[in-house]
């Protein structure tokens, strides 16, 4: 069994470098599907998820060739097979890019129904809606997706009922090759959709309107290889070093980040009293004092993002007054507020919302990681309290988190990696 002991409390000061954004890097991989040839990645977070994605295009055919951990030329000349293995494409959730991307290419597309983070319901409808209005014909039995086209996919209007990040993705990876024009309306406007459409715009796609409500795609016969992209710096990585860095009283400067993509991050830091100050892709985030109460409504971007929830609960845990969140995007993401309360906050979650008293110290406990982001936030609650934290389910955190404990330790933290047994 793994585990991080986090020995508290510290304050923490120094220069963090953001990896890549893994929500990118998860579907840009897929989307090098749709190039007959090699593509060249620079700035791949060196994390599970990334890592098990490329076991699956090399279950396909990918040949995958290293220039360094975070820097990779993907050959698909020679996929000969869009049956990924169940085994796979079970573990995680964005396994589901393989049906757009894979449906580009070939007639029969199978993956198993996407794993991932319990944060309640994952409905892939929307994903399956966009799919069939583009011609094809989706099943979804024993545990698996069947995605079958008879023609090539050919662009139609189409609206999503949610506004959804991996079924706006999924709809862009269908559309690259497909016949005709779409007009997708209500879309999701992530930094990492948009990212998506860089890339394969920069392989010669026809994608506009990425990071607006509707996007308009242009279907063209094939892509450009040899083709050369940097992934963007992950923003939910560099938020949970801002919020470490605050309720910790620390002086942090957040190397290689996009601060306008922290704005809703930023916005709820200043308002709990922290200095936060943008120059160029860092921000210098510090603070001296006890937080002041905020609440926190999670939203689609530009909205505050769900994965920052279980952090920014740390800062109201702490704060000096009451503090609330609403949740709007999953159904169940409190789980981690039990494992919270063991160290001595006082939160009560009912539904969406959460109510946040704020007392002045946590104490170190055995906790769980239930998930990726509430296992950042017991590392967060770790570094702020008195005693040692042993943070069990780190297998979550490592999917996502690029040398976690290595990073907090060159900020003056003390985090120990240990494997128990065997
Ligand atoms: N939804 C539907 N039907 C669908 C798809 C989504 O009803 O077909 C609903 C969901 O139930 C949810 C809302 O729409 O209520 C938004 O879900 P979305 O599709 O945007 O989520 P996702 O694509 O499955 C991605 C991230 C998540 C992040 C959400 C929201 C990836 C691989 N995952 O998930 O990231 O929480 O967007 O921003 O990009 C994480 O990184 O820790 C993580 C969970």
């Amino acid at each position: 069994m793994e585990k991080f002991v986090v020995h508290g409390p510290c304050r923490l000061h120094g220069t963090v470098n953001i990896s890549g954004a893994k929500n990118a890097a998860v579907a840009i991989l897929p989307a090098t599907l749709l190039v007959n040839g090699k593509c060249h990645l620079e700035n791949v977070p060196d994390i599970s998820d990334i890592r098990a994605y490329l076991e699956i295009l090399k279950s396909l055919g990918s040949k995958i060739t290293y220039i360094s951990k975070n820097e990779m030329i993907i050959d698909n000349t020679n996929i000969g097979s869009a049956i990924a293995s169940y085994d796979l494409t079970s573990k995680f959730r964005a396994s589901y890019y393989l049906l757009g991307s894979l449906l580009g290419r070939f007639d029969n597309v199978q993956i198993s129904l996407p794993g991932g983070c319990n944060l309640g319901a994952r409905p892939i409808d929307q994903h399956i809606k966009v799919l069939e209005k583009l011609g094809a014909e989706v099943k979804v039995m024993h545990g698996n997706v069947y995605a079958k086209r008879a023609n090539k996919l050919k662009g139609v209007p189409i609206f999503l009922d949610v506004v959804s990040v991996g079924a706006t993705i999924n709809a862009i990876l269908a559309c690259t090759l497909a016949d005709g024009i779409t007009i997708i309306e209500n879309v999701a406007k992530e930094p990492h959709v948009v990212d998506v459409a860089n890339f394969l715009n920069s392989m010669g796609a026809k994608i506009k309107g990425a990071g607006t409500d509707v996007l308009k795609i242009t279907g063209v016969e094939s892509l450009k290889q040899n083709s050369s992209y940097m992934v963007i710096p992950d923003q939910i990585e560099a938020g949970t070093f801002m919020v470490a860095a605050v309720v910790t009283r620390g002086d942090v400067i957040i190397n290689n980040c996009i601060p306008k993509h922290m704005e809703p991050i930023t916005a709820k830091l200043i308002e709990a009293g922290a200095t936060v100050v943008e120059d160029g892709s860092t921000i210098h985030v510090s603070m001296d004092k006890r937080p002041l109460p905020i609440t926190v409504k999670t939203m689609p971007y530009p909205g505050f993002p769900t994965d920052m929830q279980p952090q920014m609960c740390i800062l109201q845990v702490l704060a000096s007054g009451s503090s609330m969140i609403v949740e709007n995007i999953w159904e169940s993401r409190f789980q981690y507020t039990d494992e919270l309360s063991k160290m001595g906050a006082n939160i009560s979650a009912h539904g969406n919302t959460a109510v946040i008293n704020g007392i002045d110290k946590l104490y170190g406990s055995p906790v769980t990681s239930h998930d990726l982001r509430a296992g950042a936030a017991m590392i967060i609650a770790g570094l702020v309290a008195e005693g040692y934290t042993d943070v069990y389910s780190i297998e979550h955190i490592l999917r996502g988190y690029e040398n976690i404990a290595d990073k907090f330790n060159n900020l003056g933290a003390n985090i120990q990696y240990i494997k128990e047994g065997n």
